[in-house]
């Protein structure tokens, strides 16, 4: 058991202004131009939400590095590590060769034999 009392770092109930700051980074990325102002009372909890904002957008960030240093690592070989941690795909499926996959589905089937 903990002998400190720890507030939780998560946020509650904020999933629709969260979501709506991620659609304008989204919207912005494709290059118009927004300005958000979030607004409310002392300690509701404004700097929390945008900062949860900066969180995902640091975590996407993170995934999409993970992404290609795991491909520059696997290379053509990527799909046969995928089949063995098949966690891995949620990285770097959206940019998986098509020739791996190709290779492999025809190295399956003639190991099946
Ligand atoms: N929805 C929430 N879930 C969990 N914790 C929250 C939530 N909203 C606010 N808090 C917590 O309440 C405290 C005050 O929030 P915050 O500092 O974000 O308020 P603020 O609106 O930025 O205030 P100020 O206007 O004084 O800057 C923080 O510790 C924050 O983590
Ligand atoms: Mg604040």
């Amino acid at each position: 058991m903990s002998d400190r009392f720890i507030i939780p770092k998560k946020l509650y109930g904020r999933e629709a202004e969260v979501q709506a700051l991620l659609a304008a980074f989204e919207r912005v990325s494709g290059g118009s131009a927004e300005m958000m102002l979030v607004t409310g009372f002392s300690g509701i909890g404004k700097t929390a939400v945008v900062n949860e904002v900066h969180k995902a957008r640091e975590t996407d960030a993170k995934v999409e590095q993970w992404k290609t240093q795991i491909l520059a690592a696997l290379g053509e070989n990527a799909q046969v590590v995928v089949d063995v941690i098949p966690e891995l795909e949620r990285i770097i499926d959206s940019t998986l060769d098509k020739r791996s996959r190709t290779a492999l589905s025809l190295l399956n089937g003639s190991l099946s034999i």
